[in-house]
């Protein structure tokens, strides 16, 4: 029962969402903080300029989850605060940003973790395409390989790329997520080209010995609003563009066709080679659930044929996001994505739920509990599990809600930014002082 001893708890943050200084010691502009120029597009009508400000608080965030008991610190690098321009000179400002964030973990006891990307493309890379312009590999692959050469001595474990169909799927099909581009074309040539990058970002990771390099994935369980035909295949269909079009390339069991004539779109921009080089072992996969969405058929809507039915009109309990708060898709998954192969290590990479200013922490506790209670049942069936890392810290930008949900265990002061631990940050604390899963 090894992994009962070795199970791990960390925490998750995001540079968009946190480190503010968005043109401070030589940073360019990223496409969120050019997007939340026009903060219309904000719900809020704030922007990410400050945020958390951990830019400049670091010390203080590492030391409180220090405090918490935590393990593992995971943060992301911005692309343009170590190459303003996305490619070319390296400000070497940034890169002794991140050497201070790592070895301040390293000194607290806490596990850096690296995400090469979260979202926050250079603008000078969007000018010239993003995601859409193949060009973007070669990019991808020099900034992976200046990350390595830069801090892989003393960081061990990688995640490469945040999450590629919400980062994809909201900022080039929806458009609400920057850079705000929409349509079927953006979405097939970007959602490719972004799975390609992350192969080849593995293999210039793996160059270097002895990393532990992975992925995260967003997971979100279909389940059809009634058993007819129509219902049953629209599900399908969801849950091959939600949880397959990401992952099953990497196994070699290429775009989920069957379940997804969409997949037909994007294989426009498979080219000679493409489906062999995506063909990744990463050391191991990391797992982010938050909701449960249940699918209707409707010949109506494009591509998809398929809407969604609100959980508000399903009677479930909701989150401030308008998600259904649905903790037992962390066990679900895991169990899924064990029948790939079960001897993958596993992480629930991100794990939280957002309540409002005015709710209760109570809420969030009880959430924590219940996937508790799965992670419990996953490890007696000898699942790989190896550890859940909190999303996330402090109360952060939540990208196009701006600051409204309330994701954080640790509460941020509007006016001055102070910090103070919520009812979960206690709990969680008691909790791991006397660990007994
Ligand atoms: C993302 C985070 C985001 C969280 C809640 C995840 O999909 O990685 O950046 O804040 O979900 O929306």
């Amino acid at each position: 029962m090894d992994d009962f001893e070795n199970f791990t708890w960390g925490v998750t943050i995001a540079a968009a969402q946190t480190e503010g200084a968005y043109l401070a010691d030589g940073k360019g502009m990223s496409i969120w903080d050019t997007f939340t120029q026009k903060s219309r597009r904000i719900k809020d009508r704030s922007n990410n300029q400050i945020a958390t400000d951990f830019y400049h608080r670091y010390k203080e965030d590492i030391d409180l989850a220090v405090d918490i008991g935590l393990k593992i610190f995971r943060f992301s690098i911005s692309w343009s605060r170590i190459l303003p321009d996305g490619s070319g000179k390296i400000n070497q400002r940034g890169i002794a940003f991140y050497n201070n964030v790592i070895d301040y973990c390293l000194k607290a006891g806490i596990e850096p973790w690296i995400t090469t990307y979260h979202w926050d493309l250079p603008q000078r890379l969007q000018d010239k395409g993003g995601w859409k312009n193949r060009e973007i590999l070669l990019d991808y692959e020099n900034y992976v390989a200046i990350l390595r050469d830069h801090f892989a001595d003393k960081v061990k474990n990688w995640i490469l790329i945040n999450e590629a169909i919400v980062c994809i799927g909201a900022g080039y099909f929806l458009g609400i997520h920057a850079p705000g581009k929409r349509g079927i074309r953006n979405f097939s040539a970007s959602i490719h080209h972004m799975l390609l990058a992350q192969a080849m970002g593995f293999k210039v990771l793996k160059e270097k010995e002895n990393l532990n390099v992975g992925t995260a994935v967003s997971c979100t369980k279909i389940e059809p609003f009634t058993n007819n035909f129509s219902d049953k295949k629209a599900a399908d269909r969801i849950d091959a563009l939600m949880n397959r079009v990401c992952i099953e390339p990497y196994l070699g069991l290429g775009y989920p066709e069957k379940e997804l004539p969409l997949s037909k779109r994007i294989k426009k921009f498979v080219q000679e080679g493409d489906m062999e080089a995506l063909k990744t072992d990463f050391d191991f996969w990391g797992i982010q659930t938050y909701a449960r969405e249940v699918v209707k058929g409707a010949w109506y809507i494009p591509y998809l044929g398929a809407m969604l039915v609100s959980p508000k009109k399903r009677e479930v309990p909701v989150s401030i996001m308008g998600w259904e708060t649905y903790p037992h898709g962390t066990q679900y998954f895991v169990e899924r994505f064990a029948r790939y192969d079960p001897k993958k290590p596993l992480w629930l990479s991100e794990c939280g739920i957002a309540l409002s200013q005015e709710e209760d922490d109570q809420e969030r506790i009880a959430y924590y509990k219940d996937v508790i209670k799965g992670v419990k049942k996953v490890l007696h069936k000898g699942i790989h599990l190896k550890g859940i890392l909190i999303w996330t810290l402090v109360d952060n930008f939540e990208w196009a809600e701006g600051y409204v949900p309330k994701f954080g265990i640790i509460k941020m002061e509007e006016n001055t930014l102070n910090r103070k631990m919520k009812k979960t940050a206690i709990w969680l604390k008691e909790y791991l002082l006397n660990i007994k899963l």
